[in-house]
């Protein structure tokens, strides 16, 4: 018998992880957090359309006036970030545990074009996210970076052709990989009824385009010489 008393709610959370169902829900918990970052993001970044670069700098200042609060914030993105992987990688053992023996012929039934890019574009966005805070946050992979100056550093970064090109490319990853798991999301949390699919199903995709266009439109602005 065992000498450690486990508190039956913390036994019963983590059988439920353990299941199908309880995996999903974190990854739509997360996924959920995340998706309010890139939203709350990006209609921060589109403050550069204003034209005054003193916009974002009071901007990031703001976000920086309670240190206690950035770094909760961060904390909990950076917790969904790795839960999210975690739940992704335990769904895709499951998976394959259930069928040891692959078909022979792999055929799409059911599944969309989106869904079968989750487990490629994951990792590229979060390839991605490394790459962009190197690049904006921390400065490393940007020369002449400028502490506390977005506009200008955005301006700097995306003058470079190849630069932009990643952040495009990037951008229409993250589209399709919001596409399905909005809807993904939408159906685990229970947000769906086959009356309201057609709707629920577009409304994804119009969020995910809004997200892919809203954040290309800027180093497009850029380059065509739109935001200096
Ligand atoms: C063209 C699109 C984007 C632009 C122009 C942009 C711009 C920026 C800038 C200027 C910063 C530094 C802000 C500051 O220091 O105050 C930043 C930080 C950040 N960005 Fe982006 N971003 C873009 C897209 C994204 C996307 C798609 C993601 C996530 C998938 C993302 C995730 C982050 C994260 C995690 C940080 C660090 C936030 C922190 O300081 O804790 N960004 N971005």
């Amino acid at each position: 018998m065992s000498a450690v008393a486990v508190d039956p709610r913390l036994a019963r959370a983590f059988r439920f992880y353990e299941t199908t169902v309880g995996k999903k829900v974190i990854m739509a918990a997360t996924g959920l957090i995340l998706f309010g970052f890139v939203i709350a993001h990006l209609l921060g970044n589109l403050q550069i359309f204003l034209g005054d670069p003193q916009i974002l700098a009071d901007y990031a200042h703001k976000l920086r006036a309670i240190p206690a609060l950035l770094w909760a914030a961060r904390i909990t993105l950076l917790l969904a970030v790795l839960l999210h992987i975690w739940a992704a990688v335990q769904l895709a053992r499951l998976k394959i545990d259930a069928r040891p023996v692959s078909y022979r012929k792999r055929r799409a039934v059911g599944s969309t074009y989106a869904s079968r890019t989750m487990y490629w574009s994951g990792p590229i966005i979060a390839a991605f996210v490394i790459y962009h805070l190197m690049h904006f946050t921390w400065g490393t992979a940007l020369p002449g970076f400028q502490e506390l100056r977005p506009h200008e550093n955005v301006v700097l970064g995306f003058r470079s052709v190849p630069a932009s090109l990643v952040y495009i490319a990037a951008m229409v990853l993250l589209g399709l990989h919001l596409h399905h798991g909005l809807w993904s999301m939408f159906q685990t949390l229970g947000v769906s009824h086959p009356r309201y699919t057609p709707a629920l199903k577009r409304f994804a995709a119009a969020i995910a385009l809004f997200i892919a266009l809203g954040n290309i439109s800027i180093p497009v602005a850029v380059m065509a010489g739109l935001i200096r």
